[in-house]
């Protein structure tokens, strides 16, 4: 049989679960040295791929691999049709909305504008709220949206609030927590429960050390 092939969000949740899997005695030195190859071993029964957050999850989605592990912005924002085994713990942020520091936009009468990466998680907020709000995407920067007037507020991954404060904004409400989770193939799950279920107790263990 096949490693269990795993997707990981390259960068930090990349780092952050390699360290893991080394503190659980598993061989990651091919992760260390790249080159141009494209699937890592670690150990002898896994085999890791490298990709962009929505990546892992389109690679899940589709069992062209078992596991992935994603940021819960990312979950939230594209919606899922797979399992989430576990929240690892890492890549700890939040969603919120800012604004500049004079705008009110929750006690305010007329329209109000949010530009944000993540239109879906923000239409889902505000629905929540009650109030109609038009929303416009913006692929990054998000926070000089309300500094040149094209929105009143955004909807932003808040780390640790340093770019919000920069820019003269703060934040006004929270929407969500957020930190990396391991996602799982439905089909996957059913094939190779007692391998994924050994490595998701592992994992586990090693979390709560
Ligand atoms: C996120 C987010 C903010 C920043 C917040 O951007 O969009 O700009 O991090 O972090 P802070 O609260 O610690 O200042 P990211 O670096 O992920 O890049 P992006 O703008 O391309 O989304």
């Amino acid at each position: 049989m096949r490693p269990l092939r795993i997707a990981l969000t390259k960068g930090r949740l990349e780092k952050d679960t390699v360290a893991l899997f080394e503190t659980m005695g598993l061989d990651c030195s091919a992760l260390h040295d790249k080159g141009r190859r494209l699937f890592f071993p670690v150990g002898d029964s896994i085999e890791v791929v490298l990709a962009k957050a929505a990546d892992v999850i389109t690679y899940v989605e589709n069992g062209v691999c078992d596991l992935g592990v994603v940021g819960k912005d990312t979950i939230m924002e594209m919606g899922m049709s797979m399992y989430e085994l576990l929240d690892l713990g890492f890549g700890r942020c939040r969603f919120a909305v800012a604004a500049k520091n004079d705008t009110d936009i929750f006690s305010r009468y007329g329209s109000v504008t949010i530009a944000s990466k993540y239109p879906n998680v923000t239409r889902r907020f505000f629905e929540s709220l009650g109030m109609d709000v038009n929303i416009i995407k913006i692929e990054g920067s998000v926070e000089l949206a309300p500094l040149v007037g094209l929105a009143d507020a955004i909807v932003d991954i808040v780390e640790t609030g340093l770019t919000l404060k920069e820019n003269g904004l703060e934040v006004k409400r929270d929407v969500a927590p957020i930190s990396a989770r391991l996602i799982c193939n439905i089909a996957s799950l059913k094939l190779r429960q007692e391998e994924i279920e050994g490595l998701v107790d592992a994992m586990e263990r090693h979390l709560n050390q």
